[in-house]
């Protein structure tokens, strides 16, 4: 027997980042997006511990080692249990962008918890697979609810949030990823420079921004696109100067909305429909500034066990 769950991708409509706490995180105002982009994970049995494969076009980044996060995302799912070293063998077909800014490592460890809970038996509860997915990492508890919802704290205090309608985006992949530690550290560096602090008691808590909470009840990609805002987007730009190529070049293209996805260096641009989706990806491809672009739509729900 084996288990499918099928886990979107998210872009951040808004990414506020606060000051650096003593924990080595950073307080954030965080409105994730679930978008159709995603994973799948197979759970199956193994061998002996836990094994992974990884099947796609970033399939050579991807760590199949304990270092992966939905390995040790079955790990801790087991000994949450007290079940003996688990072997579970787990197979990635990986869509979304590695080390994109699009939570692809922590939407793989959400659908390993579900597809090993569903594997194994054991229907653990909602509540309990929330708290170990944020002790795996501050973007996986979201992967589970998908929908838009706003991250309080390093991001895992999740409140669902209402929103109307469909919003076609295109997501342009760069060459290469950018590591989030590093563009945080760049953000508090950046901030020290222009005299700001760094600190969580330079730095005031961020929050929800009214203008876009409203926006996205409108249904209206214009209004969103004017309120889409990303506190990391200065640092990820200094680190990958090229990024404000690939932002211009959708704007030129037609896009109603750019901004970087979460640390990047994945672009994310919104468009006012899934036609205008398609051709902004060619033109985006045509344009020499990105890897790939990939056209898909959002919100969709969170993690999921496939039929079947
Ligand atoms: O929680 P996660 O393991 O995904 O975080 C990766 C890194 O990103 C953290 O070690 C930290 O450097 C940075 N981070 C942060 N503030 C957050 C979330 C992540 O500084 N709220």
């Amino acid at each position: 027997m084996t288990v499918t769950v099928r886990v979107p991708a998210k872009v951040n409509v808004q990414l506020g980042v606060g000051g650096l706490r003593a924990d080595g995180f950073h307080d954030l105002a965080n409105v994730f997006f679930a978008v159709a982009l995603g994973d799948e994970v197979t759970a199956g049995p193994g061998t002996a511990g836990v094994t992974l494969s990884c099947e796609g076009p970033d399939a050579g980044q991807v760590p199949l080692d304990d270092s992966n996060l939905a390995a040790r995302a079955a790990r801790l799912l087991a000994a949450h249990h007290g079940l003996a070293e688990p072997a579970v063998h787990l197979h990635i077909r990986k869509a979304i962008p590695v080390a994109g800014g699009m939570a692809g490592g922590s939407a793989d460890a959400a659908a390993a918890l579900l597809a090993c809970d569903a594997l194994w038996g054991l229907d653990t509860p909602a509540a309990t697979l929330h708290d170990l997915a944020a002790e795996l990492g501050s973007d996986v508890p979201f992967a589970l609810l998908g929908g838009v919802a706003l991250g309080r704290g390093r991001g895992e205090l999740l409140e669902p949030l209402p929103v109307t309608g469909s919003y076609h985006w295109v997501f342009a992949v760069a060459d290469g990823g950018l590591s989030t530690p590093a563009v945080f550290r760049e953000c508090d560096r950046l901030r020290e420079e222009a005299g700001l602090g760094a600190t969580d008691t330079d730095i005031p808590t961020p929050d929800a921004s009214p203008a876009l909470l409203a926006a996205l009840t409108t249904g209206d990609p214009k209004a969103l696109a004017e309120t889409l805002t990303n506190d990391l987007q200065p640092a990820a730009l200094s680190l990958r100067p090229a990024l404000a190529a690939t932002l211009a070049a959708g704007t030129a293209a037609g896009a109603v909305g750019a901004l970087v996805s979460g640390s990047g260096p994945t672009c994310a641009f919104l468009t006012d429909s899934a036609e205008a989706a398609a051709a902004l990806a060619a033109a985006l491809e045509a344009s020499g500034t990105c890897r790939t672009a990939h056209p898909t739509y959002g919100p969709v729900p969170g993690a999921a066990v496939l039929p079947g």
